[in-house]
């Protein structure tokens, strides 16, 4: 390696490997939980007409405030609380731990969770304490909350439905975790469109809560939208981290778009996801395969072999998400995200084969 390279780089980045993510090509994408129905020919001639109102030579508005507008009225969101937008739940997730972290306090979580909150936590060089989900995927409460006094953490992330399990909490364990909690409790909603379950009210009943959205599962990952909601004051600190012009004048008009324009469209989607997912969990139990309950866009399943089951659904053209090494508890998991009936129909006599 050159020198400069070398002796210039942090000797941890050095260490660390990139975030790859394999090319598809012509693979049934059934690995990160994106909507697989796209919007009809007119639906996009529609939005083309509002994206050419758009001045791309110019910045865009810094503050998002049409975008904000829009997802206010969305989301029925209190005027008493802030909205700030992101390039995704991820450059959110950067953000917080910027505005919150120190480097002596750390980022806490239930683990396993998304890997998100602690791949940018060690990347901003802030300590990341995860505490065992039990065996039913749910939380440790006492466990977490002798934690949290042993630790003091400045932020805990609480994925709701969690990833990769597809689990809702117990509630009445989140909130004794929110009230013990010395410091920010981020609930991230980005399976909320999934769920049956919205924390929004409880922004009002708790000082050290915020949310966090994205627009990716619902249909628009290729967007790279997300925002952070709750009480004003939080907001506009945590605001003044986020980087200028952090999501394009496209971005913007686009969700703006399917906001205000595709609000019922991605609703039904969701709709349908869930009814595929419920009947694809059936089918999985009726053939003896160890199937968790979801709340997701999403499945965890339990195989013998999960790489091998991995690799070969792979020769058969479809990509899930192998999750044997990312967590001693998912030693026998795979992911698979639920995708159209017919997809979903492929993925069954794929995952036959590959168990027979
Ligand atoms: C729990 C959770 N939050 C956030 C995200 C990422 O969302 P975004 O696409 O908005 O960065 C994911 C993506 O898989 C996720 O699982």
């Amino acid at each position: 390696m050159n020198k400069w390279v070398q002796g210039l780089i942090r000797p941890d980045v050095l260490d660390r490997q990139a975030y790859v993510v394999a090319d598809p090509g012509d693979a049934i994408r059934l690995n990160q939980m994106e909507n697989p129905y796209g919007w009809d020919a007119e639906f996009w001639a529609e939005c083309m007409q509002a994206i050419q109102r758009c001045e791309v030579n110019r910045y865009p508005d810094a503050s998002g405030a049409q975008l904000i507008q829009a997802i206010r009225q969305h989301d029925r969101l209190a005027d008493t609380w802030g909205v700030m937008l992101g390039n995704g739940s991820d450059e959110i997730i950067q953000t917080l731990i910027q505005a919150a972290c120190d480097g002596t306090r750390p980022v806490m979580a239930p683990t396993p969770t998304f890997v998100m909150f602690q791949i940018i936590a060690q990347q901003c060089r802030v300590p990341f304490v995860g505490v065992e989900l039990d065996a039913n995927w749910q939380l440790d409460r006492p466990g977490f909350i002798q934690a949290m006094q042993q630790h003091n953490p400045a932020l805990v992330f609480l994925a709701q439905p969690n990833n990769p399990t597809g689990t809702l909490y117990h509630e009445a364990d989140l909130r004794a975790i929110i009230e013990a909690c010395p410091g920010l409790v981020v609930i991230d909603e980005a399976y909320g469109p999934f769920s049956p379950r919205n924390h929004q009210a409880w922004l009002d009943e708790y000082p050290n809560l915020v949310l966090m959205r994205t627009f990716s599962k619902l249909g628009l990952a290729g967007l790279r939208c997300g925002y952070l909601t709750g009480p004003a004051e939080w907001i506009e600190q945590i605001n003044k981290v986020r980087l200028p012009y952090n999501l394009g004048v496209l971005n913007q008009q686009v969700a703006h778009f399917a906001l205000t324009q595709g609000a019922e469209l991605m609703a039904e989607q969701a709709r349908r996801l869930i009814a595929s997912r419920e009947a694809l969990i059936a089918a999985f139990r009726k053939r003896g395969w160890q199937a968790y309950d979801s709340d997701a866009n999403f499945i965890l399943l339990e195989v013998d072999n999960p790489s091998e089951v991995y690799a070969d659904l792979v020769t058969q053209g479809i990509l899930i998400k192998d999750l044997s090494r990312a967590h001693p508890s998912l030693a026998r998991c795979l992911r698979v995200s639920i995708g159209t009936p017919d997809e979903n129909q492929q993925l069954l006599h794929a995952l036959d084969r590959a168990l027979a």
